[in-house]
């Protein structure tokens, strides 16, 4: 009996079994969910079936026909369109609690006006969301990831104040239509990238380069739009739905190279994660105090009256902090912050402009098919720790964490970084992180970006050259179902 009841109480932890000398088995907290992710423009395809309109990718990807790594667009990308069912399907094989996906505007409202709604793209949607309840699949609903109508970039997109009305019609006809069936909400994906790439660099669409202006309009828009939804939701929806809402903030880690850059590297998190996290999740709001230091300080040596990064009005500040019912974490890497003097970020219009710190990635940690990628498990740990320490002991929800290769079915460098990531995160939840829910990124291969199919991040493999794209499961695949079903990571 005390066996029986030790047995118990371990396996309703996240307890470390060791089970003879070699294994240990670590079991995932009770109620902890697992799922997958994608995104509209990179797995729907039909860019213009039914009555879509443009967005900004498809915008990008036409004009500038070799723009992306290889030439390549999401025209068809998976063709998910047509074959959601097929990839449901894949869902149930892995034994998935729930599967992530975002909505394309551009396909509900085609035209921008809210009241002109396209049917056919609210029933994809429909569709989708019933085969996914059909099967116990829940599902978790991103409003925007990336693919904003074309129509509304010729205003400016998220540097024009506007979009914060555009973008509550578009969330109060998503809450009216799937509101009874959907029950957790990510209202933004990544809004660094959003702004930092696609307004303050060319890495992203609109890919427009308005160093130092751009990013930071777009942030202040963006986080008023968030919040706006947030609190309509809360408002008139959550009493009747009662659902939950949030926002998505993508983060790495970034390590001191020694401890006298200590401050330098915690400058970088709150330049990006911070612009965002702090408005939201701390109890004081509004944009980070260093940062607001340093960009009024930079502006005032280039000759400007008043800071280039906006402010929030008092009223702002009220209606953005605490509005996330979860702290939604895509997390990928790590990164080394030093600060080189030799380099003067000052005179050089480098992204680093306002920030003055400069950071690199280990050699020494190993890599995946993107640049960007190396996997430092333990930056994963830190990372959560530190969320947790300073924005308020958030409920936190990992809703991107995976690794690229160029293709091919035996993935064991992927399934190393799942293991030791999940194992990272174990040891954070162990830690007293409140972590509640995983999301492998991604269900099967899609449209990368500016790396086109180059870059696969797929547990399912997705075969471009076959003329049903037929999906294939990855070695990772198994160990994934595995995790799931098990719910326990074997050592
Ligand atoms: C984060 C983005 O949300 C997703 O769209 C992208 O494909 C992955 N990172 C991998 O780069």
């Amino acid at each position: 009996v005390l066996l029986l009841l030790v047995s118990l109480f371990l396996c309703s932890t996240n307890a470390k079994i060791i089970d003879g000398a070699k294994h240990s088995i670590r079991q995932f907290p009770k109620g902890f969910l697992f799922g997958t992710a994608t995104a509209s423009y990179q797995v729907e395809g039909a860019w213009d079936s039914d009555g879509k309109a443009e967005n900004i990718w498809d915008y990008l990807t036409h004009n500038d026909s070799c723009r992306i790594k290889d030439c390549s667009n999401g025209d068809i990308a998976n063709d998910s369109y047509n074959k959601y069912k097929r990839d449901v399907e894949m869902m149930r094989e892995l034994g998935l609690d729930f599967y992530r996906f975002s909505l394309s505007w551009s396909r509900i409202l085609p035209t921008s006006f809210p009241d002109k709604i396209n049917e056919a793209g609210v029933q994809y949607y429909n569709n989708l969301i019933d085969e996914l309840l059909k099967y116990n699949i829940e599902p978790i609903v991103t409003l925007y990831h990336w693919d904003l109508p074309q129509k509304l970039q010729e205003l400016g997109g998220w540097t024009n104040p506007h979009i914060v009305d555009w973008y509550v019609d578009y969330a109060r006809i998503i809450f009216e239509n799937f509101g009874d069936r959907v029950k957790y909400w990510i209202t933004m994906n990544e809004p660094r990238e959003i702004c930092y790439q696609g307004y303050g660099d060319t890495t992203m669409a609109p890919a427009l380069n308005i160093k130092g202006i751009g990013e930071y309009l777009c942030a202040k828009n963006l986080l008023v739009a968030h919040a706006k939804v947030y609190r309509i939701y809360e408002e008139e929806f959550k009493p009747k739905y009662g659902g939950l809402i949030g926002i998505t903030l993508s983060g790495s880690w970034t390590e001191p190279e020694s401890e006298k850059y200590a401050e330098a590297a915690d400058d970088v998190i709150q330049f990006e994660i911070g612009i965002y996290a702090h408005p939201i999740f701390s109890e004081a709001g509004d944009f980070p105090p260093i940062m607001k230091e340093k960009v009024a300080k930079k502006s005032a040596t280039q000759g400007f009256y008043r800071s280039r990064l906006p402010e929030f009005t008092k009223e702002e500040i009220e209606m953005i902090r605490g509005s996330s019912d979860f702290f939604g974490l895509n997390h990928y890497s790590s990164n080394v912050a030093y600060k080189n003097e030799s380099i003067n970020f000052f005179d050089e219009p480098s992204s680093n402009d306002d920030l003055g710190v400069a950071s690199y990635k280990s050699p020494d940690w190993s890599s995946s098919a993107s640049s960007w990628l190396k996997s430092v498990p333990w930056g994963f740990y830190k990372l959560l720790k530190y969320i947790t320490n300073n924005y308020n002991d958030p409920n936190i929800i990992i809703t991107e964490n995976g690794f690229s290769t160029y293709g091919g079915l035996e993935d064991d460098d992927r399934i190393t970084y799942f293991r030791d990531y999940l194992d990272a995160m174990l040891d954070a939840i162990e830690d007293g992180c409140n972590v509640t829910a995983y999301t492998a990124w991604s269900l099967m291969d899609n449209f990368e970006w500016m790396q086109g199919y180059v870059e696969r991040f797929g547990l399912y493999e997705v075969d471009y050259s076959s003329p049903d794209l037929t999906r294939t499961p990855r070695k990772s695949a198994f160990v994934y179902k595995n995790i799931i079903s098990t719910r326990s990571l074997n050592h």
